[in-house]
């Protein structure tokens, strides 16, 4: 069974001066026991099919399955069975109860009995490692702190199916990796499946299965991080000019002239070469630098999900250009 099947699912915010298409057909299924990715700029439409699919918001068109049960007839079974945890966490807490107030409040209020409760919570201390976010009151916690309550809310009553929109917003880098430690073992260890979305493009890749990226309501590409990477199929040389050092026209013009230089980008001292046979760009244009008397650091990658990201998302910019 699929943990959720979304087929052409539009939505239009409707007000009195504008419309708004923030979802425009969107086809996503997910498999159980994944952990998948929603990436896409601000304004993408992440949120809106979050919120769609976990009930809180009403779609205009198109079909949601999750966990097998139909969104339109089964929102009672479909609430019971997910977690979610959102991108506005002030409102996800109440201010004047401790963390563990808090928690407990929503175990209440999910029916997890007192025992799971307790087990559930020796969990968070263990995966948090710092008592203080349980006992202080919410309202004298950091915007992180409150946020790591926020995505243990999201977990309490075990669901089978968690939609975690912006999870690691505001958490330092060592809270952000207790945060993927535990969501790797949620859904690893007991076969959950989680759908996330976030900024911090390492934390997607390290953690999800496949990735759909969204773009201006539509969904761009979808697949496992490596092969999105991989289909991009790029060799990039960077040369990091020293300080001093400026690359002239005639400089440029020689590395653009090389064969295997398929193009030339020029940001903040760096000179961005993509190549398509690496070992022999290396070698020319060692000896370029050298004849024009500069001693550039030189380095060599291949694709980040950053730069899928930015070949799906930032079209616009490359068009102005
Ligand atoms: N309640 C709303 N009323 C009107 N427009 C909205 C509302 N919520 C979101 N939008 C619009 O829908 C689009 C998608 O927003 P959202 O789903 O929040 O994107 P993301 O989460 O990817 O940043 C944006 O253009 C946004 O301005
Ligand atoms: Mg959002």
């Amino acid at each position: 069974m699929k943990a959720l099947i979304a087929e052409k699912v539009k939505k239009t915010y409707k007000s009195r001066k504008r419309k708004t298409e923030a979802l425009k057909g969107v086809d996503i299924e997910v498999e159980k026991g994944e952990i998948f990715g929603i990436l896409g700029p601000n304004g993408a439409g992440k949120t809106t099919f979050i919120k769609i699919c976990s009930t809180l918001l009403n779609k205009t068109e198109g079909t949601v399955k999750v966990l097998g049960y139909d969104l339109e007839k089964d929102e009672k079974e479909i609430r019971k069975r997910i977690g979610y945890i959102g991108q506005d966490s002030e409102r996800s807490t109440y201010a004047r109860l401790t963390g563990k107030e808090n928690l407990e409040f929503f175990a209440t209020l999910y029916n997890v009995h007192k025992e799971d409760f307790l087990v559930r919570l020796e969990e968070f201390k263990k995966t948090y490692d710092n008592d203080e976010i349980f006992d202080k009151e919410v309202m004298k916690l950091s915007g992180g702190q409150k946020q790591a309550i926020v995505v243990m809310r999201g977990f309490l009553h075990n669901p089978d199916l968690v939609f975690a929109d912006e999870i690691s917003k505001g958490l330092d880098p060592i809270a952000a990796k207790k945060i993927r430690n535990f969501v790797k073992n949620y859904a690893k260890g007991k076969g959950k499946t989680i759908i996330m979305t976030s900024q911090i493009m390492s934390e997607i890749e390290e953690l999800c299965d496949r990735v759909a990226i969204i773009f201006e309501g539509k969904v761009v590409a979808i697949d496992t991080p490596q092969n999105l990477m991989d289909d991009l199929n790029m060799q990039l040389i960077e040369l990091r000019l020293r300080t001093g050092e400026i690359a002239s026209p005639e400089f440029l013009q020689k590395l653009i002239d090389l064969e295997t230089v398929s193009a030339i980008e020029q940001e903040n001292g760096f000179i961005k070469l993509p190549v398509t046979d690496s070992a022999e760009a290396f070698e020319r244009i060692m000896k370029i630098c050298k004849d024009f008397d500069l001693n550039p650091v030189i380095s060599y990658r291949t694709a980040t999900l950053e730069d899928v990201f930015l070949k799906f998302c930032d079209k616009k910019v490359e068009l102005e250009v």
